[in-house]
């Protein structure tokens, strides 16, 4: 039976977000089911900004980066009265179906939102952070981990010409994700991230160590440190200054911060995106509701919105074993 549906995305935007949403529209088209698009996150829904998507407006979207429904974080809706009048401009608009593509927060505004609405809710998995549980992967996470090593590479060169130590502050909010894939894919020296963060001594002792042992070995070389947004007590430039009083070298910090949200999505995110969304229009008008659909494996899954957020994901064993084995070796 044809039903109404919404799709809005919220939170950090994602490179894929644009292909998830043209997924969604076309599986609905062919399904015969009506679509809008709420613009600014959860803003959408309590101001009734909206728009019909149709096929015709999804032309040539796999490839963009953004999200042409734009992005928020909103405030508003986390409150009771924010989530009554977005579910009352949900009923106005005789929405059955809500499709939300974001991460942890807008899951979270999701289940809020259930309190008032009995409508169907789904969620897909949309941050560079890769911080959501149920699903191997998020959208937009593969490309943002291409940009960090992009950018670490060039770092590399300037810092293999002056012998310089760099810094180089990934985000991933509070997850190690981001750090830990793109120190090794771009071979950096040392990486310091949330899940194997002992104590800032340890760290710094650390990373002397193992500068003064490659400099014994090969003279003055560089030294690449990729560090985890929102971690080191003082923030990044007080390591940089820790780190040039230690070891009378020119310390440089490059923070790559919202370079990293950017950009046209690497296929593997183009991929995931248009697989969860088709997937998730499959789901439209089943009995499943209140839930994320995720990959594992290479299948989707349907995971229970509050189990998507419960705990904190872990770094997978493996790439964490092969970490320790090739830059920070203190650890194995
Ligand atoms: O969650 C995605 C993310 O890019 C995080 O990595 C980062 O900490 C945060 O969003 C930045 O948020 P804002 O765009 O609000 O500065």
């Amino acid at each position: 039976m044809s039903k109404k549906v919404a799709v809005l995305t919220s939170g950090g935007d994602a490179p894929g977000m644009n292909a998830c949403i043209r997924a969604i529209v076309l599986a609905c088209e062919r399904e015969g089911h009506s679509i809008v698009g709420y613009k600014h996150g959860y803003n959408g829904l309590l101001n009734q900004e909206y728009q019909a998507l149709d096929s015709s407006m999804v032309h040539n979207l796999t490839q963009r980066g953004g999200t042409i429904l734009h992005s928020a974080r909103c405030e508003a809706f986390k409150t009771n009265d924010g989530a009554k009048k977005a579910a009352e401009n949900l009923r106005w608009l005789d929405i059955d179906t809500l499709i939300v593509i974001g991460g942890d927060g807008s899951f979270r505004g999701a289940a809020h939102l259930a309190k008032f609405w009995s409508g169907q809710i789904l969620g897909l998995p949309g941050t560079i952070d890769n911080d959501i549980n149920g699903t191997d992967a998020t959208i937009g996470y593969f490309t943002a981990i291409e940009t960090a090593v992009q950018s670490i590479d060039k770092v590399r060169d300037t810092a293999d010409a002056f012998e310089r130590i760099f810094l180089v502050e990934v985000m991933g909010r509070h997850a190690g994700f981001l750090a830990m894939n793109g120190a090794l894919a771009s071979a950096s020296d040392y990486v310091i991230l949330p899940e194997l963060f002992e104590s800032e001594e340890t760290t710094l002792q650390d990373i002397l160590s193992q500068l003064s042992e490659k400099r014994e070995q090969r003279g003055n070389v560089s030294y690449i440190i990729v560090l985890t947004e929102n971690l080191w007590p003082g923030g990044i430039n007080r390591l940089v200054s820790q780190l040039e009083a230690k070891t009378d070298t020119d310390v440089r910090p490059v923070i790559l911060g919202h370079v990293q949200r950017g950009g046209s999505p690497v296929s593997q995110d183009r991929l995931l995106a248009l697989k969860l969304g088709a997937h998730a229009a499959t789901l439209i008008g089943t009995s499943a509701n209140l839930i994320m659909v995720g990959e594992k494996n290479g299948n989707p899954v349907e995971v229970c919105l509050p189990d998507t957020w419960a705990e904190q994901k872990p770094l997978d064993n493996c790439t964490v074993s092969t970490l320790k084995m090739l830059i920070n070796n203190r650890y194995a």
